[in-house]
Protein backbone atom coordinates (compact mmCIF):
# COMPACT_ATOMS: atom_id res chain seq x y z
CA UNK A 1 0.00 0.00 0.00
CA UNK A 2 1.35 3.33 -0.70
CA UNK A 3 0.35 6.11 1.73
CA UNK A 4 0.00 9.65 -0.74
CA UNK A 5 1.34 11.46 2.46
CA UNK A 6 4.56 9.80 2.50
CA UNK A 7 5.13 10.12 -1.30
CA UNK A 8 4.96 14.03 -0.68
CA UNK A 9 8.28 13.40 1.27
CA UNK A 10 10.44 11.46 -1.10
CA UNK A 11 11.87 13.94 -2.92
CA UNK A 12 13.27 15.28 0.27
CA UNK A 13 15.00 11.56 0.80
CA UNK A 14 17.30 11.63 -1.79
CA UNK A 15 20.45 13.54 -2.90
CA UNK A 16 19.79 15.51 0.83
CA UNK A 17 22.10 17.42 2.74
CA UNK A 18 24.26 16.00 5.62
CA UNK A 19 23.36 14.92 8.11
CA UNK A 20 19.30 14.57 7.20
CA UNK A 21 16.93 12.72 9.31
CA UNK A 22 14.15 10.82 8.51
CA UNK A 23 11.51 10.17 11.51
CA UNK A 24 9.58 7.57 10.60
CA UNK A 25 6.32 6.61 12.18
CA UNK A 26 3.36 5.03 10.79
CA UNK A 27 4.19 5.34 6.87
CA UNK A 28 5.38 2.51 5.02
CA UNK A 29 8.62 1.87 3.17
CA UNK A 30 8.17 1.98 -0.38
CA UNK A 31 10.34 -1.09 -1.55
CA UNK A 32 12.11 1.29 -4.31
CA UNK A 33 12.80 3.67 -2.06
CA UNK A 34 16.99 3.92 -2.50
CA UNK A 35 19.40 4.48 0.65
CA UNK A 36 20.73 7.67 1.07
CA UNK A 37 23.60 7.47 2.98
CA UNK A 38 23.24 11.63 4.13
CA UNK A 39 20.12 10.09 5.74
CA UNK A 40 19.80 8.35 8.84
CA UNK A 41 16.22 6.98 9.80
CA UNK A 42 14.79 6.41 12.87
CA UNK A 43 11.43 4.92 14.36
CA UNK A 44 9.77 3.80 17.43
CA UNK A 45 9.08 0.77 14.94
CA UNK A 46 11.49 -2.33 15.12
CA UNK A 47 9.55 -3.93 11.72
CA UNK A 48 9.91 -0.77 10.15
CA UNK A 49 13.73 -0.34 11.05
CA UNK A 50 14.30 -3.81 9.83
CA UNK A 51 12.59 -3.22 6.71
CA UNK A 52 14.71 -0.09 6.55
CA UNK A 53 17.88 -1.70 7.08
CA UNK A 54 17.19 -4.47 4.30
CA UNK A 55 17.09 -1.68 2.00
CA UNK A 56 20.20 -0.75 3.36
CA UNK A 57 19.26 2.44 4.87
CA UNK A 58 20.79 3.25 8.16
CA UNK A 59 18.13 3.21 10.76
CA UNK A 60 17.90 3.68 14.08
CA UNK A 61 15.26 1.80 16.76
CA UNK A 62 14.52 4.27 19.54
CA UNK A 63 11.72 6.41 21.19
CA UNK A 64 12.58 9.20 19.06
CA UNK A 65 14.96 10.28 21.18
CA UNK A 66 17.11 12.78 19.23
CA UNK A 67 19.59 13.48 22.35
CA UNK A 68 22.45 12.15 20.74
CA UNK A 69 21.95 15.18 18.14
CA UNK A 70 23.73 18.28 19.71
CA UNK A 71 21.96 21.58 19.20
CA UNK A 72 22.22 23.14 15.48
CA UNK A 73 23.47 19.64 14.31
CA UNK A 74 21.53 18.85 11.68
CA UNK A 75 20.52 20.14 8.32
CA UNK A 76 16.97 18.39 7.73
CA UNK A 77 14.22 16.99 9.37
CA UNK A 78 12.08 14.79 7.28
CA UNK A 79 8.83 13.68 9.01
CA UNK A 80 5.39 12.14 8.12
CA UNK A 81 3.15 12.96 11.11
CA UNK A 82 2.03 10.13 13.39
CA UNK A 83 -1.14 9.41 14.78
CA UNK A 84 -0.89 10.59 18.22
CA UNK A 85 -0.11 14.26 19.03
CA UNK A 86 2.02 14.76 21.77
CA UNK A 87 4.44 12.51 19.36
CA UNK A 88 4.05 14.52 17.04
CA UNK A 89 4.60 17.62 19.12
CA UNK A 90 7.90 16.01 20.46
CA UNK A 91 8.69 15.65 17.15
CA UNK A 92 8.68 19.36 15.67
CA UNK A 93 10.55 20.60 18.67
CA UNK A 94 13.56 18.12 18.45
CA UNK A 95 13.96 19.21 15.14
CA UNK A 96 13.81 23.17 16.25
CA UNK A 97 16.37 21.99 18.63
CA UNK A 98 18.84 19.49 16.68
CA UNK A 99 18.26 21.85 13.22
CA UNK A 100 21.24 24.75 12.68
CA UNK A 101 20.52 27.69 11.41
CA UNK A 102 18.88 27.79 7.85
CA UNK A 103 18.29 24.01 8.38
CA UNK A 104 14.50 22.75 7.22
CA UNK A 105 11.51 20.81 8.56
CA UNK A 106 10.06 19.58 5.94
CA UNK A 107 6.04 17.87 7.47
CA UNK A 108 3.30 16.33 5.41
CA UNK A 109 0.22 14.35 6.64
CA UNK A 110 -3.18 14.19 5.97
CA UNK A 111 -6.45 16.80 6.85
CA UNK A 112 -8.33 14.35 8.62
CA UNK A 113 -4.62 13.59 10.84
CA UNK A 114 -4.67 16.89 11.66
CA UNK A 115 -2.01 18.34 9.55
CA UNK A 116 -3.53 21.43 9.01
CA UNK A 117 -3.19 22.17 12.99
CA UNK A 118 0.78 21.26 12.49
CA UNK A 119 1.28 23.03 10.36
CA UNK A 120 0.22 26.11 12.51
CA UNK A 121 1.49 24.94 15.56
CA UNK A 122 5.32 24.67 13.37
CA UNK A 123 4.63 27.71 12.25
CA UNK A 124 4.52 29.42 15.16
CA UNK A 125 7.57 28.12 16.48
CA UNK A 126 9.61 28.55 13.69
CA UNK A 127 8.08 32.07 12.28
CA UNK A 128 7.71 31.19 8.56
CA UNK A 129 6.03 28.33 6.61
CA UNK A 130 6.06 27.30 3.04
CA UNK A 131 2.46 25.19 3.07
CA UNK A 132 0.97 23.76 0.13
CA UNK A 133 -1.88 21.82 -0.43
CA UNK A 134 -0.25 18.87 -3.03
CA UNK A 135 -2.88 16.90 -3.48
CA UNK A 136 -6.89 15.62 -2.36
CA UNK A 137 -6.27 16.11 1.31
CA UNK A 138 -2.04 15.73 1.29
CA UNK A 139 -0.72 18.99 2.57
CA UNK A 140 3.30 19.36 3.00
CA UNK A 141 5.29 22.49 4.78
CA UNK A 142 8.75 23.73 4.81
CA UNK A 143 9.94 25.37 7.93
CA UNK A 144 13.50 26.74 8.06
CA UNK A 145 15.27 26.82 11.37
CA UNK A 146 15.97 30.79 12.49
CA UNK A 147 17.97 32.19 15.40
CA UNK A 148 15.25 32.60 18.05
CA UNK A 149 12.14 30.00 18.41
CA UNK A 150 8.42 30.59 19.20
CA UNK A 151 5.98 29.32 21.08
CA UNK A 152 7.50 25.36 21.41
CA UNK A 153 4.21 22.80 21.59
CA UNK A 154 2.86 21.12 23.86
CA UNK A 155 4.19 17.49 24.12
CA UNK A 156 2.78 16.50 27.17
CA UNK A 157 6.23 15.66 28.60
CA UNK A 158 6.98 12.90 25.98
CA UNK A 159 9.49 11.31 27.85
CA UNK A 160 8.32 11.11 30.80
CA UNK A 161 7.23 7.54 32.30
CA UNK A 162 4.71 8.71 34.78
CA UNK A 163 1.55 6.44 36.20
CA UNK A 164 -0.86 7.12 33.80
CA UNK A 165 -4.51 4.87 34.83
CA UNK A 166 -4.99 2.17 37.18
CA UNK A 167 -7.81 0.01 38.14
CA UNK A 168 -8.98 -1.69 41.39
CA UNK A 169 -5.34 -3.28 42.22
CA UNK A 170 -2.68 -1.63 39.84
CA UNK A 171 -1.39 1.41 38.83
CA UNK A 172 0.06 1.73 35.61
CA UNK A 173 3.24 3.52 34.27
CA UNK A 174 3.01 4.54 30.81
CA UNK A 175 3.92 7.28 28.17
CA UNK A 176 3.08 8.71 25.20
CA UNK A 177 3.87 7.08 22.04
CA UNK A 178 2.22 3.79 23.46
CA UNK A 179 -0.62 2.22 22.45
CA UNK A 180 -3.54 3.60 24.45
CA UNK A 181 -1.17 5.15 27.29
CA UNK A 182 -3.23 6.74 29.81
CA UNK A 183 -6.12 3.81 29.90
CA UNK A 184 -6.90 0.51 30.22
CA UNK A 185 -7.94 -1.06 26.95
CA UNK A 186 -11.20 -2.22 27.66
CA UNK A 187 -10.89 -4.79 25.24
CA UNK A 188 -7.61 -6.09 27.22
CA UNK A 189 -10.11 -5.58 30.54
CA UNK A 190 -12.72 -8.11 28.94
CA UNK A 191 -9.94 -10.35 28.50
CA UNK A 192 -8.60 -10.80 32.06
CA UNK A 193 -11.98 -11.10 33.24
CA UNK A 194 -12.28 -14.25 31.71
CA UNK A 195 -8.82 -15.14 32.25
CA UNK A 196 -9.51 -18.45 34.33
CA UNK A 197 -11.88 -19.50 31.31
CA UNK A 198 -8.50 -20.01 29.32
CA UNK A 199 -6.62 -21.40 32.13
CA UNK A 200 -9.11 -23.91 32.51
CA UNK A 201 -8.89 -25.31 29.09
CA UNK A 202 -5.17 -26.12 30.03
CA UNK A 203 -4.27 -29.51 31.09
CA UNK A 204 -2.55 -28.15 34.28
CA UNK A 205 -1.54 -24.78 35.43
CA UNK A 206 0.90 -22.71 33.09
CA UNK A 207 4.80 -22.82 33.36
CA UNK A 208 5.17 -20.29 31.01
CA UNK A 209 3.22 -17.00 29.10
CA UNK A 210 4.07 -14.82 26.39
CA UNK A 211 2.40 -11.59 26.26
CA UNK A 212 2.02 -10.61 22.39
CA UNK A 213 1.97 -7.64 21.71
CA UNK A 214 3.01 -5.92 25.15
CA UNK A 215 2.30 -2.15 25.54
CA UNK A 216 2.76 -0.90 28.59
CA UNK A 217 1.98 -4.29 30.06
CA UNK A 218 -1.65 -4.78 31.20
CA UNK A 219 -1.79 -8.16 30.22
CA UNK A 220 1.59 -9.00 32.14
CA UNK A 221 0.84 -7.55 35.47
CA UNK A 222 -2.81 -9.09 35.58
CA UNK A 223 -1.68 -12.37 34.57
CA UNK A 224 1.60 -12.15 37.10
CA UNK A 225 -1.03 -14.14 39.86
CA UNK A 226 -0.96 -16.83 37.72
CA UNK A 227 3.02 -17.50 38.73
CA UNK A 228 4.03 -18.58 35.78
CA UNK A 229 7.58 -16.63 34.54
CA UNK A 230 6.07 -14.51 31.72
CA UNK A 231 7.94 -13.38 28.28
CA UNK A 232 6.48 -9.62 27.45
CA UNK A 233 7.48 -8.58 23.89
CA UNK A 234 6.35 -5.50 21.39
CA UNK A 235 7.93 -3.69 18.28
CA UNK A 236 7.39 0.02 20.08
CA UNK A 237 10.23 1.22 21.95
CA UNK A 238 8.08 3.44 24.21
CA UNK A 239 5.97 0.19 24.69
CA UNK A 240 9.32 -1.97 25.84
CA UNK A 241 10.30 1.01 28.43
CA UNK A 242 7.09 1.40 29.73
CA UNK A 243 6.50 -2.61 30.11
CA UNK A 244 10.14 -2.51 31.85
CA UNK A 245 8.49 0.01 34.35
CA UNK A 246 5.85 -1.88 35.93
CA UNK A 247 7.40 -5.44 35.41
CA UNK A 248 10.21 -3.84 37.75
CA UNK A 249 7.39 -1.74 39.77
CA UNK A 250 5.63 -4.87 40.41
CA UNK A 251 8.56 -6.93 40.98
CA UNK A 252 7.04 -9.45 38.29
CA UNK A 253 9.23 -12.48 37.00
CA UNK A 254 9.03 -11.21 33.45
CA UNK A 255 11.22 -10.76 30.68
CA UNK A 256 10.59 -8.10 28.49
CA UNK A 257 11.74 -8.25 24.76
CA UNK A 258 12.00 -6.06 21.79
CA UNK A 259 10.64 -7.84 18.80
CA UNK A 260 8.24 -7.83 15.76
CA UNK A 261 5.23 -10.39 16.14
CA UNK A 262 7.65 -12.55 18.21
CA UNK A 263 10.50 -13.10 16.07
CA UNK A 264 13.55 -14.28 17.30
CA UNK A 265 12.01 -15.68 20.42
CA UNK A 266 12.62 -19.18 20.69
CA UNK A 267 10.75 -20.74 23.82
CA UNK A 268 7.59 -22.22 23.31
CA UNK A 269 4.51 -21.15 25.66
CA UNK A 270 1.62 -23.01 27.77
CA UNK A 271 -0.30 -19.85 27.39
CA UNK A 272 -0.32 -16.52 24.94
CA UNK A 273 -2.30 -13.39 25.29
CA UNK A 274 -2.91 -11.18 23.05
CA UNK A 275 -4.80 -8.10 22.07
CA UNK A 276 -3.17 -7.76 18.95
CA UNK A 277 -3.32 -4.63 16.86
CA UNK A 278 -5.82 -5.17 14.13
CA UNK A 279 -8.49 -3.21 12.60
CA UNK A 280 -11.32 -4.39 10.83
CA UNK A 281 -11.18 -3.28 7.04
CA UNK A 282 -7.83 -1.93 6.85
CA UNK A 283 -5.76 -3.86 4.03
CA UNK A 284 -2.23 -3.06 5.32
CA UNK A 285 -3.81 -4.96 8.44
CA UNK A 286 -4.07 -8.29 6.84
CA UNK A 287 -0.30 -9.01 6.77
CA UNK A 288 0.09 -8.32 10.33
CA UNK A 289 -3.08 -10.54 11.47
CA UNK A 290 -0.88 -13.81 9.63
CA UNK A 291 2.08 -12.97 11.15
CA UNK A 292 0.53 -12.86 14.70
CA UNK A 293 -1.56 -15.64 14.09
CA UNK A 294 2.02 -17.42 12.59
CA UNK A 295 3.82 -16.78 15.51
CA UNK A 296 1.28 -17.88 18.08
CA UNK A 297 0.99 -21.12 16.14
CA UNK A 298 4.96 -21.40 16.31
CA UNK A 299 5.22 -20.17 20.15
CA UNK A 300 2.20 -22.35 21.46
CA UNK A 301 3.56 -25.93 22.60
CA UNK A 302 1.59 -28.64 22.70
CA UNK A 303 -1.52 -28.82 24.59
CA UNK A 304 -1.01 -25.10 25.03
CA UNK A 305 -3.77 -22.22 24.71
CA UNK A 306 -3.80 -18.64 23.17
CA UNK A 307 -6.29 -16.13 23.78
CA UNK A 308 -6.80 -13.45 21.65
CA UNK A 309 -9.63 -10.45 22.27
CA UNK A 310 -10.64 -8.81 19.24
CA UNK A 311 -12.93 -6.50 17.67
CA UNK A 312 -16.11 -8.49 17.05
CA UNK A 313 -16.44 -7.72 13.55
CA UNK A 314 -12.78 -9.07 12.52
CA UNK A 315 -13.09 -12.36 11.65
CA UNK A 316 -10.27 -13.68 13.53
CA UNK A 317 -11.30 -16.94 13.53
CA UNK A 318 -12.06 -17.63 9.66
CA UNK A 319 -8.48 -15.97 9.43
CA UNK A 320 -6.95 -18.92 11.90
CA UNK A 321 -8.65 -21.70 10.34
CA UNK A 322 -5.81 -22.71 8.84
CA UNK A 323 -3.40 -22.94 11.42
CA UNK A 324 -5.09 -24.00 14.23
CA UNK A 325 -7.64 -27.18 14.91
CA UNK A 326 -9.26 -25.75 18.06
CA UNK A 327 -10.49 -22.09 17.09
CA UNK A 328 -13.57 -21.03 20.04
CA UNK A 329 -15.30 -18.24 20.66
CA UNK A 330 -15.21 -18.37 24.01
CA UNK A 331 -17.21 -14.69 25.19
CA UNK A 332 -18.62 -11.33 23.18
CA UNK A 333 -19.75 -8.31 24.72
CA UNK A 334 -20.72 -5.20 22.17
CA UNK A 335 -17.55 -4.56 21.19
CA UNK A 336 -14.89 -7.27 22.18
CA UNK A 337 -14.83 -11.22 21.25
CA UNK A 338 -12.38 -13.30 22.95
CA UNK A 339 -11.16 -16.38 20.74
CA UNK A 340 -9.31 -19.33 21.77
CA UNK A 341 -6.98 -20.52 19.95
CA UNK A 342 -5.43 -24.12 20.13
CA UNK A 343 -3.98 -27.69 18.63
CA UNK A 344 -2.03 -25.66 16.12
CA UNK A 345 -1.55 -27.54 12.61
C1 LIG B 1 -4.01 -3.30 20.87
S1 LIG B 1 -2.40 -2.98 21.50
C2 LIG B 1 -2.41 -3.97 22.98
C3 LIG B 1 -1.40 -3.52 23.97
C4 LIG B 1 -1.43 -4.22 25.33
N1 LIG B 1 -1.34 -5.67 25.20
C5 LIG B 1 -2.65 -3.84 26.13
O1 LIG B 1 -3.43 -4.74 26.40
O2 LIG B 1 -2.81 -2.68 26.50
C6 LIG B 1 -1.40 -3.86 20.35
C7 LIG B 1 0.10 -3.80 20.60
O3 LIG B 1 0.75 -4.47 19.51
C8 LIG B 1 1.95 -3.79 19.25
N2 LIG B 1 2.41 -4.11 17.88
C9 LIG B 1 2.04 -3.54 16.72
N3 LIG B 1 2.70 -4.08 15.70
C10 LIG B 1 3.51 -5.02 16.23
C11 LIG B 1 4.46 -5.92 15.70
N4 LIG B 1 4.69 -5.97 14.38
N5 LIG B 1 5.12 -6.74 16.55
C12 LIG B 1 4.89 -6.69 17.88
N6 LIG B 1 4.01 -5.87 18.45
C13 LIG B 1 3.33 -5.05 17.63
C14 LIG B 1 1.63 -2.33 19.45
O4 LIG B 1 2.80 -1.57 19.69
C15 LIG B 1 0.69 -2.38 20.66
O5 LIG B 1 1.41 -2.23 21.85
Amino acid sequence: MTDPSFELLRPWLHGAPQPTLWLADENLLGSNLRPDPAVQMISNRLDLVDSARALGWRADWCDFDLSSHTEGSVARVVYRVSKEKPLVHHCINEAWRVLRNGGELILSGDKNEGIKGYLERAKKLFGNAEVEKVSGNCWRGLFTRSDQPGEMLDDRDYDRLRPTCRDDDFEYWSKPGVFGWDKVDRGSAFLIEHLDTFVAALPEPPDRILDLGCGYGYLTVRAARLGAPIVATDNNAAAIAACRRNVAEYGIDAEVVPASCGDGINQRFALILCNPPFHAGFSVEDDLTERFLAATARLLEPGGVAGFVVNRHIMLERRAAGRFRRIETLATDGSFKLVLLADAT
